[in-house]
């Protein structure tokens, strides 16, 4: 199949995998795979002055593809990702808010969700549950896991266009009505949960009345618990957005990751997101959201140096569950 990397110069070509690794999905590439071609590219500082030259054409084929892996390009370290990202003008997404704890490695590079190997973490747009999100997403593999630890990708618009087709009561009352998440926050980090971010670093602050004015700025109503951990339901958000540049609806939400995934000694999954009006989600519209993102779900296996550029606003993203080590790095842009 033809793909337009063309539009890259001849330093670079396109790579094809089977499925699951790659699928064509309506007549196009997920993801869009590129590499150097041979003999090209062979230092990170002649990758970083390659990625400065074709910049834009590089952003035009994220728009079109929605995720596009770099394979055996040679970043070999942290500092390299980062200078990657840099040479692409992108800026920090100041990370504040999200669910997962973090810790910086170098420049703006993150490590990603460290919770628990056995966790599966569900199909997300990246602080989807947030008023503001990163646009783009970039991942690093610094070391494989022995097994398993894919992070699968899904097209946001083709899944949300196949879960209307096959519940269209549901997705009606989803996007009139909008969702709130409600989360049980611990006061400190809690790493042995997937959504244990304590309230402390969520807000940055160990004020409690600081913390309560940043949720107010946000819209978000909060109550204390006894054991100093803050119940927070955030306003009602929609579950569905348009792409501002292409007027595309995505599946644009945690219903599932929170449905799914937000289970702790805190949180109750079937609690934690609800219609805007209160209503539960029923278990059966669930089963077949899943099934469909399931369905159209990429899962490639991280080869050490590759990096994944995630169009926030056109793919989900998730963590299979793997055997340690794996260390995969993050970069958020504005
Ligand atoms: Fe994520």
């Amino acid at each position: 199949m033809e793909t337009d990397v063309a539009s890259l110069g001849n330093q670079v070509t396109a790579l094809t995998l089977a499925e699951p690794e790659q699928k064509i999905i309506e007549g196009q590439h997920f993801p869009l795979i590129l590499t150097p071609s041979n003999g090209s590219l062979v230092s990170h500082l002649e990758t970083c002055n390659w990625v400065r030259g074709q910049k834009d054409e590089i952003k035009a084929l994220l728009l079109k593809y929605g995720v596009i892996l770099f394979r055996d390009f040679p970043l070999r370290q942290a500092l390299h990702f980062d200078e990657f990202v840099k040479c692409l003008d992108y800026q920090p997404f100041p990370y504040v808010g999200g669910a997962a704890p973090r810790n910086v490695v170098v420049g703006d590079v993150f490590t990603t969700n460290e919770s628990p190997p056995d966790t599966l973490i569900p199909y997300h747009h990246e602080m989807a549950q947030a008023p503001k999100f990163p646009r783009t997403l970039f991942f690093y593999c610094e070391s494989p896991a022995k097994q398993g630890g894919e992070t699968p990708i899904v097209p946001s618009n083709y899944v949300y266009r196949q879960i209307k087709a096959k519940e269209p009561e549901f997705v009606r009352e989803l996007e009139v009505k909008g969702v709130r998440y409600v989360r049980i926050l611990p006061e400190k980090d809690d790493h042995s949960s997937p959504i244990g971010r304590g309230w402390k670093s969520t807000y940055l602050t160990d004020d409690p009345e600081e913390a309560e004015r940043k949720c107010g700025e946000l819209g978000t109503s909060f109550e204390w618990l006894a054991d100093g951990s803050m119940k927070t339901v955030t306003k009602a958000v929609p579950a569905v957005k348009a792409d501002p540049r292409t007027g595309k609806k995505a599946w644009f939400n945690s219903v599932i990751a929170a449905y799914r995934g937000w289970k702790d000694s805190r949180n109750v999954p079937e609690k934690a997101v609800l219609m805007s009006d209160g209503t539960f989600m029923k278990p059966e519209v669930m089963d077949v959201v899943e099934r469909t993102l399931d369905d159209a779900a990429v899962d490639f296996r991280w080869q050490p140096g590759d990096v994944l550029m995630v169009d926030n606003y056109q793919a989900l993203h998730g963590r299979r569950v793997f055997t340690p080590p794996r260390r995969i790095l993050a970069w958020l842009c504005v």
